[in-house]
């Protein structure tokens, strides 16, 4: 029998399981942002002794596992002496009581998915018509398939279409249902896919992003374009393994990992659809079409393709190509005769998510150079123009999103999410998601950590009040109680106890500020050998995709260094460009060849065997840069700078 607490759930468990495990099971929600891999130590827990008489057990430190080698590395000596265990580490062994404390709950996820403006020439994939056919008789007994055929030819120029065998199946009854009038749902001037009886009206489709950490669907009507619905969900993989990387090595670990994984987006997919159709006032049966864009790994994993090999060099993925598979073959439950287009990859790294963020931002168009920057736990670049694109990957690790920082967290409820420094005084004002307030003056405004967009104004704020210097390191020399020694290390307050909801204050150390110059080194390297690779020593724009990028202070970005030198008015941000992409593609078939030529057009470039990367990278490590200058940042940054 195990227990959670605060929050009461409990349940019988199988001997031997981990409490990561039984968590999932019973639905009690414990972060684990490393996948169970014993690296993030957000999954810390605590394991109550005693008699409790109201569930009928006792509880004892003996009815878990021993203390593991990963809770030595992640849990301090009085942490340890405390009962305070990894989630993901410690088996059950007997009846217990677990406290999990409020940082390692897991928080509902902010979804930041919102479908962006643009402009769409409508040329959908699907379309429907809508005939009233000849009935048979005795002297004209062709049969009912050619009927329809004959009928489709003559007024809409619909030549040798096929039709999709369920469908056949239930024609003989539709065309008779409603005195031989029919809408027929057709697929690329091809294929019938659904038909209905009588006259139907509007079609729809539903275009899906399917992120690492968040899925977002947008349903679009077919003849007009716009979108009639919207619904977003944490990638239920995520209880899996928070990053790439540990979803491939659980995909692998058990027989059934990747069937697990696979069924689970599946699942969730499912429930994305019927939420949209259900908004939409429509069913999920009348959705005739579907594109889908994703990371690679996320590409392979949705079509339960084996993802082991993305891992491993030379990366290569199982399809480069655009693939459209019956939604049925897939376990989609939308129309069943419909198609889901999966958009095309480029590279190992560098996947269907880019190729929308491609389609949707066009730089192939464009006479300027731009630097697309897609920030994740992967952060993906493009660089280019009409004459060139160049693409690259570059693992920034997951520090963006708040994993290995001490005190990082998702953008959830109650996460620091702005902050800013008085130069003179180093005294912090901060903001948290679900409060419009800054700390100064709210009441009550309870922080539980620090998500993305807080950790890039946390170390430009640092940098540019002289808390810390280019190189990263922590002042010595600053008079502030906000400046502390814990341990062997320094850490700066952001937000003192009485401010914070986890009984204690939050910190960022001198761990913390190294996680972010080498996520901030890797993407502005990234950007550097690809403007060495074009032959181009400026930018003109920077484009910030990904819903993450919507949210970061594009000041703050430039100060750390995120990118090279660029004037901050051509700094934007796209929002959700890939999924803008999966939408696009949804509603213009043009758009999908686009994205087939341009996928296959981008020239990707492999940074881990560029032989100036290191070089590139360790000086891109500083604040901004080691020497880089950046003229359009002169009136910001410190003398030195
Ligand atoms: S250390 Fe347990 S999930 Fe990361």
């Amino acid at each position: 029998m195990v227990i959670f607490q605060p929050s009461g759930i409990r349940g019988k468990v199988d001997d031997g399981v981990t409490i990561m495990e039984a968590s999932r099971e019973l639905g009690a929600d414990i972060e684990s942002l490393c996948g169970g891999k014993a690296t993030c130590g957000k999954c810390r827990i605590k394991i109550e002794e005693g008699e409790f008489r109201k569930y009928g057990i006792t509880s004892k430190i003996e009815s878990v596992s021993p203390i593991s080698e990963g809770d030595r590395k992640l849990l301090s000596k009085q942490q340890l002496r405390d009962n305070y265990r990894l989630a993901c580490q410690t088996r059950i062994r007997g009846d217990v009581v677990i406290f999990v404390p409020e940082e390692s709950r897991k928080g509902q996820q902010v979804i930041r998915k919102d479908a962006g403006a643009r402009d769409i020439r409508l040329k959908p994939a699907v379309k429907k018509y809508h005939v009233t056919l000849t009935p048979a008789t005795l002297h004209d007994n062709i049969g009912d398939f050619e009927r329809l055929q004959t009928e489709l030819a003559e007024r809409f120029k619909l030549r040798e279409l096929t039709i999709d065998y369920p469908v056949l199946l239930r024609l003989q009854n539709l065309v008779r249902e409603d005195d031989w009038e029919v809408t027929v749902s057709v697929w690329k001037n091809r294929e019938i896919i659904n038909i209905e009886s009588g006259q139907e009206g509007k079609s729809h489709g539903l275009a899906v992003d399917i992120g690492t950490t968040t899925v977002a669907g947008y349903l679009c009507d077919l003849s007009s374009g716009e979108v009639v619905a919207t619904d977003a969900m944490m990638n239920p993989q995520v209880a899996y393994g928070e990053d790439v990387m540990s979803r491939i090595s659980y995909s692998v670990k058990s027989e059934e990992g990747l069937r697990q994984l696979n069924q689970a987006i599946i699942k969730g997919l499912n429930q994305v659809a019927g939420r949209a159709a259900v908004k939409a006032g429509i069913k999920r049966s009348d959705i005739v079409d579907m594109t889908v864009v994703g990371n690679t790994c996320m590409h392979h994993i949705f079509l339960n393709i084996d993802p082991r090999y993305l891992g491993k060099t030379p990366f290569s993925p199982s399809v480069h190509h655009s693939l459209d598979i019956k939604a049925r073959d897939l376990g989609i439950k939308i129309s069943p005769g419909a198609y889901v287009h999966v958009l095309p990859i480029e590279a190992g790294f560098v996947g269907a998510d880019n190729v929308g963020v491609l389609i949707a931002e066009e730089p192939y168009n464009q006479e300027e150079t731009l630097l697309i920057i897609d920030i994740g736990t992967n952060g993906e670049l493009i660089l280019g123009n009409r004459n060139k694109l160049l693409s690259a990957s570059c693992a920034t690790g997951p520090a963006f999103e708040g994993a290995e920082i001490k005190h990082g967290m998702r953008a959830a409820p109650g996460a620091i999410e702005r902050v800013k420094i008085d130069p003179k005084t180093k005294e912090v004002q901060f903001k948290i998601i679900g409060n419009e307030r800054w700390s100064n003056g709210a009441k009550n405004l309870k922080a539980r950590g620090i998500c993305g967009s807080g950790i890039f104004d946390i170390a430009a704020q640092m940098f540019l009040a002289g808390i810390i210097d280019k190189s990263g390191r922590f002042s010595n020399r600053l008079k502030t109680p906000r400046l502390r020694k814990s341990g062997k290390e320094l850490e700066f307050v952001i937000a003192w106890a009485k401010e914070t909801s986890i009984e204690g204050d939050i910190v960022v150390c001198q761990s913390d500020i190294r996680a972010i110059q080498l996520a901030k080194g890797a993407m502005y390297a990234g950007g550097r050998v690809l403007m060495n690779r074009l032959g181009v020593d400026s930018i003109d724009r920077v484009i910030l995709a990904g819903a993450f990028g919507s949210y970061i202070d594009r000041e703050s970005a430039a100060v750390i260094g995120l990118f090279p030198d660029c004037d901050l008015e051509n700094v934007y941000a796209v929002g959700n460009a890939a999924g803008d992409g999966a939408r696009i593609a949804l509603l213009n078939v043009d758009k999908r060849k686009e994205a087939d030529i341009m996928a296959r057009r981008v020239e990707y470039v492999e940074l881990t065997v560029e032989p100036d990367f290191n070089n590139i990278f360790t000086q891109a490590l500083l604040f901004p840069h080691m020497e880089d200058k950046f003229p359009h940042l002169k009136h910001i940054l410190p003398e030195n700078g």
